[in-house]
């Protein structure tokens, strides 16, 4: 299971503001629990880890192995909630130059999460000598990124392979019954996966969402919903060690005194993605109603030679949540060299991971003594179980914290007023007002 570590924050906090804010999360608990707050009616992603139907991994296995070996690529589109947990998962996972998939799996490639058209126009280049599939995510079925890549797309595989091969290179995840893609699936013949009704975006990645392009990728369905549903079990106990009810506190209390910013850092280039995911996840759900946390992220020891200045040493308006993994089984020595001209001698025989941690170490308590309280969470290794452990806690936490904040963590109203601008600019009909 993660550990919740909070030494490095205790300093900044008095005992009656943590019981305080202990209640506060107690009764948000209850609120998350019997769906009687705002957005209660989307609280179904708080069962995925135990009702995810038996069906949907067979699904999602058949598909896998029906590309496994007969395409090269398979390009996800998708944005926001149907992008982020997908790819911060798959980073995670896969080896670090990993260019063609894992376990001859299909390379997995993301489009639509952007308008560009440089990155639009590399990606056909690239595509034009491959066999490729599309997976196509969008629960409404309507936003216009993942929409627009899908069309060009689509054009180009009929082109290419055909009406009748390109229905079998599709495959579309979307709401269960509306949408424009749900039309298009039926009148197409795509198969299509559905999204429960219940489950929002950002809160998606135990549904196909995630879990189809991560089986695609050759990794191991069953075991991230196992740490999820590990993640579950121990945070559905309505009691004062639940590490989520303890975390959702710790950032209230610094909320309210000031610490406005929420710095999630990772120290490994594969928890990227994490912070992407993250920073949708907790931007949406809590920032509304002008409150929230602003949630940002740093990948150290990389940002330290950068922003590290800032931290220690700028605005003191934001404190830190460090996510901490150990590696695989694999250990890389500090190996002797013959003249010590680089002077490292003194560090013969350790690991990365050993130097690593203490880098942590030592910045964490750096940055506590400049005045920058510090959470951090450890996990074992990145891998299927961990990931799924971790997504589950940060879902739970987040919907607790956004009650706790006296918002709705499952809306984002004004999402839509860059969608509206954007289409009233392109003269969408009923929109040119
Ligand atoms: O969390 C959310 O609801 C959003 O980020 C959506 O996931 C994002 O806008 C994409 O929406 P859709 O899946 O409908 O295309």
């Amino acid at each position: 299971m993660l550990k919740l570590h909070t030494e490095m924050i205790e300093p900044f906090i008095g005992p009656e503001d943590f019981k305080s804010a202990m209640g506060s999360a107690f009764s948000a608990y209850d609120t998350l629990l019997s769906g009687s707050g705002p957005g209660g009616n989307m609280t179904g992603w708080l069962d995925l880890p135990v009702k995810t139907p038996e069906r949907l991994l067979a699904d999602c296995r058949l598909i896998a192995s029906r590309w496994l070996g007969t395409l090269d690529v398979v390009v996800v589109v998708g944005i926001g909630g149907s992008f982020l947990g997908a790819k911060c998962a798959l980073e995670a996972f896969s080896h670090s130059f990993a260019s063609a998939g894992e376990r001859n799996s299909p390379h997995i490639v993301f489009a639509g999460y952007s308008l560009s058209e440089d990155y639009m126009s590399d990606l056909l280049g690239y595509l034009k000598k491959k066999s490729y599939g599309l997976i196509v995510i969008s629960k409404s079925g309507t936003t216009i990124e993942p929409a627009l890549a899908f069309r060009i797309l689509r054009m180009d595989m009929l082109k290419r392979f055909g009406a009748e091969d390109t229905r079998r290179r599709i495959v579309t995840v979307t709401d269960e019954r509306n949408g424009a893609l749900r039309a298009m699936s039926e009148k197409y013949g795509y198969t299509s996966l559905s999204l429960p009704s219940n489950v929002g975006g950002r809160y998606s990645v135990l549904t196909a969402v995630g879990l189809l392009p991560i089986a695609v990728a050759g990794f191991d369905i069953e075991s991230f919903l196992g740490g999820a549903a590990e993640a579950r079990e121990n945070l559905l106990k309505k009691e004062e060690s639940n590490p989520a009810l303890i975390y959702a506190s710790l950032r209230n209390i610094m909320y309210r005194c000031g610490k406005k910013i929420e710095v999630f850092v990772n120290y490994h280039p594969k928890l990227k993605y994490l912070g992407e995911w993250l920073k949708q996840l907790f931007a949406e759900s809590e920032g509304k109603q002008l409150k929230g946390l602003f949630p940002a992220t740093l990948d150290f020891t990389t940002d330290l030679h950068s922003v590290g200045q800032y931290i220690q040493d700028g605005e003191r308006t934001m404190f830190e949540t460090s996510i901490l993994a150990g590696s695989k089984e694999v250990e890389v020595f500090v190996p002797k060299s013959t003249d010590n001209l680089d002077g490292l001698d003194y560090l013969v025989g350790r690991t990365l991971e050993d130097i690593n941690f203490m880098a942590e170490k030592g910045t964490r308590m750096a940055h506590t003594s400049g005045n920058v309280p510090n959470i951090y969470i450890e996990m074992e290794k990145i891998d299927e179980w961990n990931m799924g452990q971790l997504f589950y806690f940060f879902e739970f936490s987040c919907a607790i914290s956004a009650y706790m904040l006296g918002v709705n963590p499952f809306d984002q109203p004004a999402v839509d007023v860059y969608k509206n601008n954007l289409y009233k600019l392109l003269g969408r009909p009923g929109y040119t007002d």
